[in-house]
């Protein structure tokens, strides 16, 4: 039986890390989540507090609750804070030399058993995995933005990661309450494999003028049943994001579905990421609400 999965961190307190964070603390696990200065911890303390905010203003959550939770993580700008965790998941942006530094950093901090996780979208675990002392220990747990909500965890396995490890990261899925799906250390594991061709076109139809970007939303949302169409999707995940991981499976797999569709990289060059900087293919400040830039 692989050993239970108690104290866990995370690092890198953006929209997903904060999102991983709040799921951990959800389940009632205690959580040391890690950023890089002060500026960057309290964002990840203001995504998590608004996170939870929306919760309590639902009647899901009752304040107490609400403080008992935040209290679950203890934010920390010290990564030899994670010396006593059994896990650590990376969430740190999607860059390959950053994501190796790190985990070699890791390697040194925690105890030889701790699991080293990442969140990487499209990035190969095992490039990651080469960078510690331990790659039979390393492990993709990819979850789905937003964290708190989206039941699917993707648990990718290098070809040295450990039977007991995977069998660990699965049992603790489950007991946050989500739905784990196996898969091999592929680019863009199952779900960006199938999606982000998908997004990338629909990218492509705002940009040629194929159709209005609320028609193309509606089409998927009206026709297909999706519960967001793929511009309005592509704002969730972040032009930014959706623009690296587009660019990483371009790469790895030089399938023309997945080369950018120059507007994402425009309006990034435009600092226009989607909805956290209030605009990307639509404009979330407006009094109106969501609406074409
Ligand atoms: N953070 C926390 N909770 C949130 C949230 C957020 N950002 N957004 C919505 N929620 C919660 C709400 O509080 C509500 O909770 P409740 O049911 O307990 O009251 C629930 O989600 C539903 O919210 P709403 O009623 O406000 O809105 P919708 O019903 O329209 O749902 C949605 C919003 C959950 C975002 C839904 O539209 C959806 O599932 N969209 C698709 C998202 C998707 O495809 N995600 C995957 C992206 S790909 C990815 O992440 C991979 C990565 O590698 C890029």
């Amino acid at each position: 039986m692989a050993a239970e999965i108690t104290r866990v961190g995370v690092v890198g307190l953006g929209t997903m890390g904060a999102g991983i964070a709040e799921v951990f603390a959800r389940a009632g696990l205690n959580v040391v989540g890690v950023e890089r200065d002060d500026a960057a911890l309290a964002a990840g303390q203001g995504h998590l507090r608004s996170s939870t905010d929306r919760a309590v203003g639902r009647g899901k959550l009752t304040e107490g609750e609400q403080a008992e939770l935040i209290g679950r993580v203890r934010f920390t700008t010290a990564l030899d804070d994670l010396a006593g965790v059994d896990l650590v998941v990376e969430a740190v942006p999607e860059r390959l030399d950053l994501k190796r530094e790190l985990f070699g950093r890791l390697d040194a901090v925690v105890g030889p058993d701790a699991v080293l996780a990442t969140n990487t979208s499209s990035l190969s675990v095992t490039a990651i995995s080469a960078a510690v002392s331990r790659p039979e220990r390393v492990v993709g747990l990819h979850f789905f933005n937003p964290a708190p909500v989206q039941a699917l965890v993707e648990v990718v396995s290098t070809v040295v990661t450990s039977p007991g490890v995977v069998a660990a990261v699965t049992e603790l899925a489950r007991r946050l309450g989500k739905t784990p799906v196996a898969c091999g250390d592929r680019a863009g594991f199952v779900t960006n494999a199938l999606l982000f061709g998908y997004l990338n076109r629909a990218a492509v139809m705002v940009e040629t003028g194929h159709a209005a970007r609320e028609d193309i939303d509606a089409a998927m949302t009206a026709g297909c049943g999706y519960p967001m169409g793929p511009v309005a999707l592509l704002d969730l995940i972040g032009l930014d994001t959706a623009h690296e991981i587009l660019v990483t499976m371009y790469r790895q797999g030089g399938d023309r579905l997945h080369s950018p569709a120059p507007v994402l990289g425009q309006l990034v060059a435009l600092g226009m990421l989607g909805r956290k900087t209030g605009r990307g293919f639509y404009d979330y400040a407006s009094a109106s609400g969501p609406a074409a830039p």
